[in-house]
């Protein structure tokens, strides 16, 4: 079978290793995919939102499965438009339509969603420009600290969390008025603040059946003892120890089962994977944000436990037939840690040479942003550079293991978190 799949991370560098174990793959594109893709696939210097080249592409190269990894050509329709053509309507797609991924594209709309299916959330209330000397009043009497998040896809930045009414206040009048995250804060979610642990199911959907696939821990501040700025994630763990069978059929039945219905029952035809951003709360749990794909570095810690064939599994997706899979997981532990650029989350550095990978034989080692130089070598190209997924039987065996083969990997001013998974040490 010809496989396309959309994206460029380690996400991307994790589902490609997946489908290349599966006897069903003949050929993997990758678009635009990095250094690490190339050697699984053929990456396609293709932008995954010029909809015209990608779809020419697919019938060109006789396409048969397409999996989309990230959010923006779903938001922006990228299935609509296969769908809508006839040439590639029979393709097997992996991924929601415009209207489904609107549970990550609007927080607004995701929160109307919960509160018509009963699934448990923050509370919220939601301000434009219409009605913002309402969100002023609103805020000069809630409880802190409080939650602002904007409203469309702002690259993960989007969320504020303002430990004063003065600063919330503030922040409520430049994201409407002075548009601090464009277009994206044209409205404003405002959300009581949750204390917890904070954890990612996810979920495959073929748009009536589901599988819960493992629960993940990622990190998401760039320093230790999660301290400072929100990154894209900084590492990740698989499964969490609290996340037990009796947790997890909570998860099912309070948010999982309301969640999968209650697109069902407003005509939303889902096909794809939902990641549920959750916050246990005293053991209770409660959504914080629905993704409409799968979460990065998340996907290195849960991908490489999935051990039932990953392209069967997609196309038990894209078919309507996920009821016939039995889902075979590795039962150790997998542990990520990211090496990032100086810099990053803001301006970063690129371009260094990577070395030292040759010596790494007992992690997986998933590229998230690299490329390759003139002369052959893997350059960094992005904030983050590599994920070093190790398995054990313990968090901390795993960790050892990671944390040893991060030393080995080697670029100009590497950075990564030497505390991943601290809390469970
Ligand atoms: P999001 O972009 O929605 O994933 O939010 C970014 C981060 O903000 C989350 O990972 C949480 O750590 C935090 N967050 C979002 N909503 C809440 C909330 N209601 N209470 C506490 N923390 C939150
Ligand atoms: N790691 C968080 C995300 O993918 O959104």
């Amino acid at each position: 079978m010809n496989i396309l799949l959309i994206g460029s991370g380690g996400r991307e560098h994790a589902f490609s290793m997946q489908l290349c174990k599966s006897k069903l793959c003949s050929k993997l594109y990758i678009m635009p995919g990095n250094a690490g893709t190339a050697s699984l696939g053929v990456n396609v210097a293709i932008n995954p939102l010029d909809f015209d080249s990608v779809g020419l592409f697919c019938i060109e190269n006789k396409i048969e499965l397409l999996i989309v990894g990230p959010e923006d050509p779903l938001v922006k329709g990228i299935r609509d438009y296969f769908e809508a053509h006839e040439q590639l309507k029979n393709i097997a797609f992996v991924g929601p339509d415009s209207i489904g991924a609107q549970m990550e594209g609007s927080k607004d709309w995701s929160k109307v969603f919960m509160q018509k299916h009963g699934i448990p959330t923050a509370a919220y209330k939601t301000f434009t420009s219409e009605n913002l000397q309402e969100g002023i009043d609103y805020l000069s009497n809630h409880s802190l600290p409080i939650v602002l998040k904007a409203d469309g896809l702002a690259a993960g930045k989007g969320v504020l969390i303002c430990e004063t009414r003065e600063e919330a206040i503030k922040e409520l009048d430049l994201m409407i008025s002075e548009k601090k995250f464009g277009s994206a804060s044209t409205k404003v979610v405002v959300e009581e603040f949750l204390k917890g642990i904070e954890l990612s199911v996810f979920v495959l959907t073929d748009g009536k059946n589901y599988q819960i696939l493992p629960s993940a821990k990622d990190y998401k501040r760039i320093g230790e003892a999660d301290a400072g700025l929100n990154t894209g994630g900084m590492g990740a763990i698989s499964p969490l120890p609290f996340a037990n069978e009796a947790y997890i059929k909570k998860v099912e039945d309070r948010i999982i089962k309301p969640t999968i219905n209650g697109l069902q029952a407003d005509g939303i035809n889902y096909v794809g994977f939902i990641f549920i951003g959750l916050m246990n709360v005293n053991e209770e749990p409660f959504v914080i944000e629905y993704n409409s794909r799968m979460g990065d570095p998340e996907t290195e810690v849960v991908l490489p436990r999935i051990q039932t064939d990953f392209v069967e599994l997609m196309m038990a997706t894209a078919t309507g037939s996920l009821n016939e899979i039995s889902l075979q997981i590795d039962s150790r532990t997998a542990t990520t840690i990211m090496l990032v650029s100086k810099g990053y989350p803001e301006d970063y550095e690129k371009g260094k040479v990577i070395s030292g990978m040759e010596l790494v034989n007992d992690s997986i080692l998933f590229h998230a942003g690299t490329k390759f130089g003139e002369n052959g070598d893997i350059l960094s190209n992005g904030g983050r550079v590599m994920a070093i997924t190790s398995f054990g039987n313990t968090i901390a065996e795993a960790l050892a293991i990671s944390n040893k083969n991060a030393a080995l990997v080697q670029f100009e001013n590497k950075y990564y978190r030497r505390d991943i998974g601290y809390e469970f040490l």
